[in-house]
């Protein structure tokens, strides 16, 4: 029998860990327009940490987010889902990812993904992360459509 993958559920999450990556990344982020200094770190379902920082851009609406490298870092490093997660802005404590950004972690989120909400409080799943989320289901059942 194929064993399960790993997920949040089976998978220790060090958040710790991740919560240091972010704040880590956030340092070497490019953000001479907002200020806003962001980074974030993920663990995937084969126990690697992915990051990711975000990089303005003079024409505002091009900037990526932190979440944006991440998960180009995700894909470049072996793909996989992503089971946890940490987004900071250098000082340990969750910054909400972005309306765009919830689009990004529902696609390669594992079922089972959590975001960081802190210390004190219980991590986010990804159906309250975005409820009612448009994606590849719900593209598959109606793309043929005339
Ligand atoms: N930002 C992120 O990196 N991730 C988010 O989810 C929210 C916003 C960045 C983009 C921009 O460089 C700065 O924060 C201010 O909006």
């Amino acid at each position: 029998m194929t064993p399960d993958p790993p997920s949040s559920e089976t998978v220790r999450v060090d958040w710790d860990l991740l919560r240091t990556t972010a704040d880590e990344m956030a340092a070497h982020a490019y953000a001479p327009y907002s200020g806003l200094r962001v980074g974030a770190a993920g663990l995937c379902s084969d126990g690697r940490i992915v990051r990711g920082c975000n990089v303005e851009n003079a024409s505002y609406g091009v900037t990526l987010c932190a979440e944006c490298g991440l998960v180009s870092d995700l894909a470049a490093s072996g793909g996989g889902r992503l089971v946890a997660l940490s987004v900071t802005a250098g000082d340990g404590r969750p910054l909400a990812p972005c309306g765009r950004c919830r689009q990004l972690l529902v696609e390669h989120g594992d079922p089972t993904f959590l975001l960081d909400a802190g210390r004190d409080a219980s991590p986010v799943t990804l159906s309250a992360l975005l409820p009612g989320a448009f994606d590849s289901e719900e593209l598959a059942l109606r793309r043929d459509r005339p």
